[in-house]
């Protein structure tokens, strides 16, 4: 049995399950707990297949293909998703091209099943291709479901004009997503000597390989929040937010607890955030030293030095 996508829901006795993910954090507590986990699964090889649809539709569909791709010819795959990701419009394009055998509604979400066709359809070849990395409209490659997969993000933009040009020594991007940040970075400090880009998914930071191609650049796939690189002079972040479609402020927060621990004493650590997140206090018990450096209508950029607890010395 195969498992596409964020896994809290599948544990089944006895049973052999791949859970295949390129979410860092996922993968690590899928290890932890002794399962089994892969970037991609076998083609043709499982009888029961089950997608979890993330939020962006075109992303739903090509995991739908590359789910349909894994079966064996009449294995069964069921697509698990909530209204609010999604769900409908998904069984609708699935009905247009599949034979949906059932449907279960439950609360806010639906479970539909169906077996894998032999031949499989053209059109998933199309879904696969449409959720493919691409070139965006400012050359950068990204895919659908990639944080600002279209263009350079507003509160990222605000934070790349508050970037120092006279940084040294070495640097990091905490969740540095295809790697808008670091671009700009490595382009505006010619001192810095090196830039870890550390990133928890993996399309996300193999997109990053093409987009950063300064060969400062290092590239980590790795959870932020556990990441034991430095220590560095500068860490800049556009740290994420939401769980789902949910504001998450705590994720923000451990960015923050982390960035103090991996800074030098004199390091610095500069962060864009929307303005209502409650980023303050965090700072606070992070830095002996921290103020908001520039505030617009949405967005802040808060800057921070002299951690109060470095995990090494400089
Ligand atoms: C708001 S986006 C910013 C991306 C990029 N730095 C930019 O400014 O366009 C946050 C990024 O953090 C990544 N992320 C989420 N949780 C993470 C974690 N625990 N460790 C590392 N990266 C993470 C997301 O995949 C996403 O790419």
């Amino acid at each position: 049995m195969v498992v596409f996508g964020p896994s809290d829901v599948v544990r089944l006795q006895g049973a052999e399950v791949l859970h295949v993910t390129g979410f860092r954090p996922d993968h690590d507590r899928i290890v932890a707990a002794g399962g089994k986990v892969a970037l991609d699964a076998p083609l043709g090889h499982a009888g029961l297949a089950v997608v979890c649809l993330p939020r962006n539709r075109v992303e739903g569909l090509g995991r739908i293909a590359q789910a349909l791709a894994a079966l064996t010819p009449g294995g069964i795959l069921f697509v698990d998703g909530q209204k609010t990701d999604g769900i409908d419009t998904a069984l609708k394009k699935m009905r247009s091209a599949l034979a949906v055998m059932g449907v279960a509604s439950k609360a806010h979400g639906k479970i539909a099943w169906l077996q894998r066709p032999d031949p499989l359809p053209p059109v998933l070849a199309e879904w696969r291709a449409n959720a493919a990395p691409r070139p965006n409209a400012d050359g950068f490659l990204t895919a659908p479901g990639m944080f600002s997969a279209d263009g350079l993000d507003p509160a990222s933009a605000l934070l790349i004009e508050n970037f120092p040009s006279n940084a040294t020594g070495l640097a990091a991007d905490l969740g540095a997503g295809w790697g808008a940040l670091s671009a700009a970075l490595l382009t505006q400090a010619p001192g810095l000597t090196g830039l870890d880009l550390v990133e928890a998914d993996h399309a996300a930071l193999q997109a990053a390989q093409t987009n950063v191609t300064d060969t400062r650049a290092r590239f980590h796939w790795a959870d932020a929040t556990r990441w034991g690189g430095g220590p560095y002079d500068l860490i800049v972040a556009n740290p994420p937010f939401h769980v789902a479609r949910t504001a998450e402020p705590s994720l923000g927060q451990a960015f923050i607890r982390t960035a103090a621990n991996l800074l030098r004493p004199k390091g610095r650590l500069l962060m864009v955030a929307n303005r209502q997140l409650p980023y303050e206090a965090s700072f606070e018990a992070a830095f002996h030293s921290w103020s908001p450096l520039t505030t617009t209508t949405h967005y802040k950029i808060l800057t921070a030095t002299r951690p109060r607890s470095t995990r090494r010395a400089a």
